[in-house]
């Protein structure tokens, strides 16, 4: 059935309390929920009370301690309530140990653990399982003292006791009513890494980050983490933390990143464990990123939840924009905004351009998990830095605090926050609105004339067709702009509003020979149409005073010559003068000491086989993922033939910094980089100096880039550290992750021959989310494995969905986007994809996850 926004209806019933009572067994746990019911006078009244079930089997249901009339309904229960206000009673036995989809009460590693976003609370116990009944609970968990001697919940815990016949028992209490998507528990032997915080208030906290005991010494890094989000939510967005206890606990088998269960925050293992020798230091950002996303969504989520999960955008897009912004202000703007934007290029962008394509606010759905995507996560924050780039800073917490404040405490809706941004902000976003609605990324064509001393700059908006969207109106599309002049006069920055279809705005002019930079900051997540001289590219990536917009200068350099390349439309003259004008604009970016390292490696990042295939597949054109393959690295043996000498000098100087250098994040940024490059060209050179660096390296993200650079070359290096690499981190499964994900993303010929013999390896099983993004999903995204010409690696993928689909429906649904871009590519390739997921569809008895992603993909 399809889900239809349309449709909400309020819940006929409240459900003010919730007692839980767990018998905790790893194969049958028994689950007495009790549940206090009142009718809803906000609802239309029924006498039914409808309980959200999955897979589950009702022990008893009880009314007011009396056999209740109840019947079955598919999954859900119905009960027959005839007053205004009852306690309803459920038993129900369910089995965590056999549990593989982890939706619900799950075993992992020997520990007890939950997940119930969006729709796992209903395979614990029959319940409301929607956002918008919120309950207060009372949990009073027992289980073995010696397999369980640590248990958890949400809120705080009021008793615990022991039974003296090696069971044990604790009691929690959440005072915040919540949803039953935000409710959790954890069982297990774990030990935590500890420390208070003290809110703005002056309310001690205490805080654990709990760990199996041999990962305990790698906390320390999430624990800080957490403590300067709780300190930033306070000072950037007055939000403090409301209860006395912040856990946190992390787990090997998770789907997700992390889930933000009230005071019971639960964690994928890779989002909290960081230490130099294991972890890199993008690792180390992703654990701060998440811990602070998680964070955050204590008032972007839970103290104000989401009325239907149509509005999931409402808690996750606004939660992931606080998190950007504290990485912004922890690590330095403008790197951070690069990587945020290369993000929303690589996921986002492809997905508004193909058969998934939806509204940051979807109308319909069978699956909700299905819509946890960059659309609605990253669109969504990028959508609401609109809001904050319009009306300023200083307005934007104006309407942030009026939405925290008249919503506290209740489910709400997109719709809610746009309006407490209006009224808290004073500004209209009657057609800002339309953001909300209209699925599609906008295309802004530039054109430009001057007229005396201002310069005439004209923009036309258009929003291509999606699915179900054939016509879109013309959305307000905030640009930052300024007039730079080729004399080297730099124009000062001003904000303009696209509002209509076209619009030619006024702007002055900084002197002759005006460039101008156009989306400075990315203020708008939309694509601009120019066709800027190479000369004026080259000026801007060498002298915009916005550091995104000269990187984004030469992303529009490289991306007009590779797709130019890849179609095969350039002349011998053009193919050289291309080349020699990127190579000018690294050989500049390399010398250029005014910059600094990290900054410098994000100039030296060509745009991404992804990001290409979206510029060649415009309009009518298609892709052709082996042309553009063939293109980019023949671009990266050209730069690196011109500038052997200055790439080696580059790796030697970022070599010789040591690790803990303010500057040695940057070293070790461009020190692989480089490496890449030089493998282009010169594979031998490469392959000492990589296995050199694999040698000397005191640290993984040293370690792990030699290695990737190692993996796409045939050389005897290659085994030999492999081999070093598995054998010393054999016992750590985060690392070994990284090993089988370094093969898979690799550009050797053999690489489909390696991943079949890896999925063979002792070490593989299809049942460990994290082992099966490590290798197949890195897979799916290897340009040139996934894409071989013959149809091997999309049947590959498509073998993966079959398999995985009866284990773990929702990490087999999301393999499926990669081959849904069938019809945006070249007939050779496309034909074998759509084929791929004709089979899968035929195979019949697919999850309702899987079945959606792969029927979207053939109708859109
Ligand atoms: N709310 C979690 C987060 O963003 C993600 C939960 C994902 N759940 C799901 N069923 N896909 O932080
Ligand atoms: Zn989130």
């Amino acid at each position: 059935p399809v889900i239809r926004r349309e449709d909400y209806a309020p819940f006929a019933w409240a459900v003010p309390t919730t007692r839980l009572d767990f018998r905790l067994a790893p194969d049958a746990t028994r689950v007495t929920a009790t549940l206090d019911v009142e009718r809803n006078p906000a609802a239309d009244p029924s006498p039914e009370l409808r309980l959200n079930g999955d897979s589950l089997t009702a022990e008893s249901v009880t009314v007011d301690g009396a056999p209740a009339t109840w019947r079955m309904d598919g999954p859900d229960l119905i009960v027959t309530l005839p007053g205004e206000r009852h306690s309803v009673e459920i038993v129900t036995i369910i089995d965590p140990s056999a549990n593989t989809q982890l939706m619900g009460l799950y075993a992992s590693n020997g520990m007890l653990c939950t997940q119930c976003e969006s729709e796992g609370f209903r395979r614990i116990t029959f319940f409301p399982d929607r956002p918008d009944v919120l309950s207060t609970y009372a949990v009073r968990m027992e289980g073995d003292k010696a397999a369980f001697p640590i248990l958890l919940c949400n809120g705080n815990r009021v008793a615990e006791g022991d039974n003296g016949d090696g069971t044990h028992w604790a009691e929690w209490h959440d005072p915040w009513p919540k949803p039953s998507y935000l409710f959790a528990l954890v069982a297990g032997d774990l030990v935590a890494n500890s420390k208070p915080f003290t809110t703005v208030s002056g309310r001690k906290v205490e805080c654990n980050v709990w760990v199996r005991a041999e990962d305990l010494a790698r906390t320390d890094h999430a624990l800080e983490s957490l403590h300067r989000s709780m300190k930033w939510d306070e000072e950037v967005f007055g939000r403090e933390y409301d209860l006395d206890l912040y856990n946190i606990v992390a787990v090997s088998d998770f789907n997700m990143g992390a889930m933000e269960n009230k005071g019971l925050n639960v964690f994928n293992t890779k989002y909290v464990l960081a230490d130099p020798d294991t972890a890199t230091d993008a690792d180390f950002d992703a654990v701060e990123g998440v811990i602070a996303h998680e964070y955050f969504h204590n008032w972007s989520g839970n103290r104000i939840t989401c009325r239907d999960w149509f509005q999931l955008s409402l808690k996750e897009g606004f939660t992931v924009l606080r998190d950007q912004m504290f990485s912004q202000d922890m690590r330095g703007e403008a790197v951070k905004r690069i990587e945020d934007v290369r993000i929303l290029r690589a996921a986002q962008f492809p997905e508004d351009a193909g058969p998934l394509a939806h509204p940051i606010r979807p109308d319909s759905y069978r699956e909700i998990s299905n819509f946890y995507t960059a659309t609605v996560y990253n669109k969504g924050a990028e959508v609401i830095r609109m809001m904050r780039s319009m009306v300023g800073e200083t307005r934007f917490r104006a309407g942030t605090d009026l939405y925290f404040d008249r919503h506290d405490g209740e489910a709400a809706t997109c719709e809610d926050f746009v309006r407490a941004i209006e009224d808290g902000a004073g500004v209209d976003l009657g057609q800002f609105r339309l953001w909300y609605s209209q699925a599609g990324t906008p295309r802004i064509a530039v054109s430009q004339m001057v007229e005396g001393d201002t310069l005439k700059l004209t923009l036309k908006q258009t929003v291509p067709a999606t699915p179900g969207q054939p016509d879109k109106q013309p959305m307000p599309i905030p640009l930052k702009v300024a007039v730079h002049s080729r004399s080297g006069a730099l124009g000062a920055e001003q904000l303009i509003v696209l509002d209509s279809a076209e619009q030619t705005f006024d702007l002055p002019l900084a002197g002759p020979d005006p460039v101008v930079s156009i989306n400075r900051g990315f203020t708008a997540p939309v694509v601009i149409e120019r066709s800027l001289s190479r000369e004026d590219l080259v000026f801007l990536a060498a002298h915009d005073d916005d550091p995104f917009a000269r990187s984004e200068a030469l992303q529009e350099l490289g991306v007009a010559h590779l797709v130019g390349a890849a179609r095969g439309t350039l002349s011998a003259e053009e193919q050289a003068d291309g080349e020699a004008a990127i190579i000018a604009a690294f050989r500049a970016s390399l010398a250029d000491a005014a910059l600094d390292d990290a900054m410098r490696g994000e100039l030296l990042v060509l745009p991404s086989e992804t990001y290409l295939f979206e510029a060649m597949a415009t309009g009518t054109q298609l892709a052709d993922p082996g042309a553009i393959h063939t293109a980019r690295e023949g671009l990266k043996a050209a730069i690196a033939t011109a500038l052997a000498g200055e790439l080696q000098a580059a790796h030697a100087r970022t070599s010789a910094i040591p690790l803990d250098d303010p500057a040695g994040r940057g070293a070790r940024k461009v020190k692989t980089l480089v490496l890449g490059l030089i493998a282009a060209a010169d594979p031998a050179t490469a392959a000492s100096l990589a296995a050199a660096q694999y040698d000397a390296a005191d640290n993984m993200t040293g370690r792990q880039g030699a290695l990737m650079v190692l993996c796409s070359l045939d050389v005897p290096e290659r085994e030999a550290r492999l081999a070093a690499f598995y054998e010393r981190y054999k016992d750590n499964a985060l690392v070994i992750d990284k090993w089988f994900t370094l093969q898979a993303l690799s550009f050797h010929p053999d690489v489909i021959a390696h991943v079949r013999k890896l999925a063979e390896h002792p070490d593989f099983t299809i049942r460990n989310p994290n082992r099966v993004r490590s290798l197949h999903m890195a897979f799916a995204g290897n340009p040139k494995g996934f894409h071989k010409a013959d149809g091997e690696g999309y049947r590959m993928v498509a073998d993966v969905i079959l398999a995985l689909d009866p284990i773990n429906p929702q990490t087999a649904a999301r393999f499926v986007p990669a081959l849904g871009r069938w019809r945006r590519i070249e007939p050779g390739r496309a034909a074998l994809m759509k084929a791929e997921l004709e089979r899968i569809l035929a195979s019949g008895n697919l999850s309702r996850d899987t079945f959606e992603q792969v029927s979207r993909s053939l109708e859109g």
